[in-house]
């Protein structure tokens, strides 16, 4: 269930003829269950490709698939966060959370009780009543993933969910994330700019290039994760510290750098 399929997927923008290839052959493959982040120069498609598996887009080549089905539009088992909160101002917090679950029919009571305690995960309790312009950019970020965490979907897509975020609301985050991911695994695909973010949070990190937009290279990070059992240090600061994290986020650092280094030779 959630398993996430690019195959061979282009999209070129404007007419075919005369039109700017954003993305051209794109390959990946996310695993049910796993957690895929997605790195790459500004530019190069992430937000692109996230939009097909959300089925607001669709390729103009190639298909896009879940669990075998090529998506053609949205639906309940795959919910988006996005780096704008894009909450409804007109309803408090309680209510932008309890909406998708409305939609889905689940009963009152049972309602209550998922944003109940989604509300408490995300210390947003005395906020409930709130509307969103009375809360800071953090907060409605917090408002936004729990929203879409309520709905335990079966495939989570984050585009740079913790971009807005302070730093020290960022690792609260960060933790909780893991912790979640741990404990309750979904199929997530996770675009971010932070390259500790992503090797802290992700499975195997997809290392995305520009001109056009394609995958050019995965790295596998659970591996090393359970070899050099990460899982035992509580802190995120204490797993960057690792030498076994330094070097892959190091080895990282190096492919985005050559990436940057083509476009201005
Ligand atoms: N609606 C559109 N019309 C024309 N070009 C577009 C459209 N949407 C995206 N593009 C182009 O496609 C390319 C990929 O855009 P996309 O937003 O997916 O990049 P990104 O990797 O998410 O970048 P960032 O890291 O800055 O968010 C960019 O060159 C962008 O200008
Ligand atoms: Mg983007």
């Amino acid at each position: 269930m959630g398993a996430i399929r690019f195959d061979n997927v282009g999209r070129i923008y404007g007419t075919k003829q005369d039109g700017f290839e954003a993305l051209k052959g794109v390959n990946l493959d996310i695993a049910d269950r796993e957690f895929m982040a997605v790195v790459g120069p500004s530019g190069c498609g992430k937000t692109t490709c996230l939009r097909f598996v959300a089925g607001f887009d669709q390729p103009t080549s190639g298909i896009v698939s879940v669990d075998g089905v090529q998506v053609t539009k949205p639906g309940p088992d795959r919910a988006v966060v996005f780096q704008q909160f894009a909450l409804m101002p007109w309803k408090t917090v309680c209510e932008n959370i309890e909406l998708g679950l409305r939609n889905k029919g689940v009963p009152k009571a049972e309602r209550i009780k998922k944003v109940n305690d989604i509300l408490a995960l995300m210390s947003l309790t005395s906020y409930a009543d709130a509307f969103p312009h009375q809360l800071s950019g953090g907060m409605q970020q917090r408002v936004s993933i729990a929203r879409a965490y309520v709905l335990d979907p079966e495939v989570l897509l984050m585009d740079e969910p913790f971009g807005a975020l302070d730093a020290q609301t960022r690792v609260v985050m960060q933790e909780e994330l893991v912790r979640l991911a741990r404990r309750n695994p979904r199929t997530v695909m996770f675009i971010t700019h932070a390259v500790e973010e992503a090797v802290y949070l992700a499975d195997r990190v997809a290392i995305m290039a520009r001109q056009p937009g394609r995958v050019k290279e995965i790295i596998d990070i659970r591996s090393v994760r359970e070899a050099e059992r990460w899982d035992d240090h509580e802190k995120i600061e204490d797993v960057m510290d690792l030498e076994s994290f330094v070097h892959l986020r190091t080895q990282i650092w190096r492919s985005l750098r050559q990436e940057k280094a083509m476009e201005i030779a």
